[in-house]
């Protein structure tokens, strides 16, 4: 892939936040949604590549744009996309931290696939890389990344979505001493933080979106991180949509490598309402102000990058909003 094609991913990231951002508070979290949809696609439109949505909106009846299979770009390099235009719908409908407008491209076919079903997720930071295991206890995942982080377990803090799915890993975690940062929703934002030494979170653990797995696996792949997942088909169906994936294992722990496969990836993410590492968007007369992350697997380059967007050429602007 084309380094010039990282900005042009973060300038779809930013439209999506800009009109999604709008909705902040409004306790519409389907019309931010829309939104966010809505910048996203009319700006990929423009961008040189021949993608293919493999994680989108949903399926094509369901979803009128960024439907899983659709084909977006100005046409180039074939690539596969995941995007979630509003990762944390109920985030930015209630005005809390944590909500980002984020995508992820491939080469062709290096994308998982992720059907719409859970998935039980276990990321780290770099210091951690290669020390995890979802087939062993939460405890020795713990003991393992403590030591490779030179730091006792209860030096750690785990991220783990606020479910009543997960009492018994927050009943393990504690006994084994660690910290928890509980999170109502927006499981993305906390994986690229663990991935950032000195974020304050170091391990990001329980079951959350599958989508949301993949794009979580393209941004520790780019920051060194490790992840690995499983699948988490609850019903008939989601184990029927596996089998039609390939996946005939469902026990099956996927690494990093089999989430996002391949020699380059690009991650970009813009801030809706705040995450640990960037403020969210900010409106002035006539612009918007966005901070974003765009990340390289290839090179390792990891850009934050802060926009003055200006609707109205003359729209005044100030470094202190
Ligand atoms: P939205 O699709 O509403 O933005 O929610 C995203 C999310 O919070 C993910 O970050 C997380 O992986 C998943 O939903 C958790 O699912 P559930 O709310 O069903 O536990």
């Amino acid at each position: 892939m084309n380094r010039v094609l990282t900005l042009e991913f973060v300038r779809v990231t930013e439209a999506a936040a800009i009109k999604a951002g709008r909705l902040m508070g409004k306790g519409d979290k389907m019309g931010a949604d829309q939104m966010a949809v809505d910048g996203m696609h009319s700006i990929l439109k423009s961008v040189p590549i021949d993608g293919t949505v493999v994680i989108g909106e949903g399926e094509m009846d369901e979803a009128p744009m960024l439907y899983i299979g659709e084909h977006v770009g100005a046409g180039g390099t074939p690539v596969d996309i995941a995007v979630d235009p509003l990762e944390g719908t109920n985030l930015t409908a209630k005005g809390q931290d944590g909500s980002i407008a984020v995508m992820a491209i491939a080469g062709q076919g290096d994308l998982l696939h992720a059907p719409d079903m859970y998935m039980d997720k276990l990321c780290v930071g770099p210091r951690a890389k290669g020390c995890i295991d979802l087939n062993e206890s939460v405890t020795e995942n713990l003991r393992r990344i403590a030591e490779a982080m030179e730091r006792g377990i209860d030096d750690l803090t785990v991220v783990i979505l606020d479910r009543e799915r997960h009492q018994d890993l927050m009943k393990e975690c504690r006994n084994a001493g660690a910290r928890i940062k509980l999170i109502t929703d927006g499981d993305v934002s906390p994986a690229v933080d663990i991935g950032i030494e000195g974020s304050g979170v170091h391990v990001l653990m329980g079951i959350g979106g599958a989508p949301e797995g993949v794009l979580a696996a393209a941004a520790l792949k780019c920051l060194g991180g490790d992840m690995q997942a499983r699948l988490v088909p609850y019903t008939e169906e989601e184990r029927k949509r596996c089998a039609a994936m390939g996946i005939t294992d469902v026990n099956k722990v996927m690494t990093i490598d089999d989430l996002v496969k391949g020699d380059d990836c690009i991650f970009s993410a813009t801030a809706i309402t705040n995450t640990a590492m960037m403020p969210g968007i900010q409106y002035f007369g006539g612009g918007a102000r966005t901070h974003s992350v765009v990340m390289r697997y290839k090179r390792g380059t990891i850009r934050f990058i802060d926009t003055f967007h200006r609707f109205r050429k003359e729209a005044r602007w100030s470094i202190h909003l």
